[in-house]
């Protein structure tokens, strides 16, 4: 099965800046890929040269097969982009908007307003659809750029930011109708800077930094590759670090290291359930008193940041280069 899409090592360069730095990466038909990164990663850069509208320096990109430099005109059809900025125009109404794209997708007459009407149904914008968009909210306009991306019927919708800067309503009912296409079959490229948009949205991810492919795969694994669920154990005297210390090390719990600033002791788990059974038992024996216990899961900000943040550096990048 030939990819919906397809990137092989592409750049783009402004100038001396190096927005893409030799990004490769496919989205299987029918999936959502979420591009994840921080401001100026290069997520938009991407996505303009996947929608035809900036062409790459190096590499290349295919539209179900169709390269989008030598085929511009046949990957067009295909593609439906949601920009990261509101692209429709805010003196005409919303229903007119429509109008005007169905007309480019060389509709005609009733079947153009027809379609008009049904994409206003279908985004709660019938009755907004009469005025103006300079008037509409954040969320409306938002809403009305993703029908107006969607009222070609396009085999590949490309988001941009979909939902920065809505609210959390707008944004459920902007998730919900991104599933409902996913699940009819349309192939979804997303950027955002959301872990928690990723893991809604997306079978997989790539996480961009600088222009590069810094992390892959699917929200579980990038979870588990910053090592999963830690217990802590914090017993109720301080000075009984050393002893618990001896107690995990002799029950065979030798990953345990003590974090004295903070008080505890940390245990990455990784044998399951029957490893915080053992753990406890193997305390309750030695009869230490236990101030506290609870496990630590990485959350996706967690996860995002580890990646991106500053401290992340050549470790990571030399990771992805696998
Ligand atoms: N038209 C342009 N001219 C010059 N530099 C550009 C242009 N477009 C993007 N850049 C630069 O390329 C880099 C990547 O920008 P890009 O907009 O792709 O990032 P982004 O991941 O979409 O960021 P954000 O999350 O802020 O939208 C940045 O350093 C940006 O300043
Ligand atoms: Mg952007």
């Amino acid at each position: 099965m030939t990819a919906a899409i397809r990137i092989e090592d592409l750049t783009k360069n402004f100038g001396s800046t190096a927005a893409v730095r030799g990004v490769s990466l496919e989205v299987p038909a029918g999936r959502v890929l979420g591009l994840l990164g921080p401001n100026g990663a290069g997520k938009t850069t991407l996505v303009r040269m996947v929608s035809t509208l900036i062409r790459p320096d190096g590499g290349r990109i295919l539209v179900h097969g169709h390269d989008v430099v030598r085929e511009a005109a046949r990957v067009r059809p295909l593609i439906g982009l949601t920009g990261q900025y509101a692209s429709v125009d805010e003196d005409i109404s919303g229903w007119e908007n429509l109008y005007l794209i169905a007309r480019l997708f060389n509709l005609r007459g009733r079947r153009a307003r027809a379609r008009a009407d049904e994409m206003l149904e279908r985004f709660s914008l019938t009755e907004a659809g009469k005025r103006p968009v300079g008037g509409y909210s954040g969320g409306m306009r938002r809403r009305l750029d993703l029908a107006a991306s969607l009222t070609g019927d396009p085999r590949v919708l490309v988001l941009d930011e979909p939902t920065t800067g809505l609210d959390p309503h707008s944004r459920n009912s902007l998730w919900a109708e991104v599933n409902r296409l996913a699940e009819q079959g349309t192939t979804v490229l997303l950027t955002t800077q959301y872990m928690e948009e990723a893991e809604a949205l997306a079978d997989s991810l790539v996480v961009i930094d600088s222009g590069r492919v810094i992390a892959a795969g699917s929200t579980a694994e990038l979870r588990s590759r910053l090592g999963g669920q830690t217990l802590h154990i914090r017993p109720e005297h301080p000075g009984d670090l050393p002893r618990v210390h001896q107690v995990l090390m002799a029950a065979g719990h030798t990953a345990a290291t003590v974090v004295a600033d903070e008080g505890h002791l940390r245990l990455p788990l990784t044998g399951g359930g029957g490893q915080l059974t053992a753990v406890v038992r193997a305390l309750g024996e030695a009869d230490v008193p236990l101030g506290a216990l609870h496990t630590h899961i990485p959350s996706l900000d967690e996860v995002f940041l580890k990646l991106t943040g500053p401290a992340a550096g050549a470790p990571v990048a030399a990771r992805s280069a696998a």
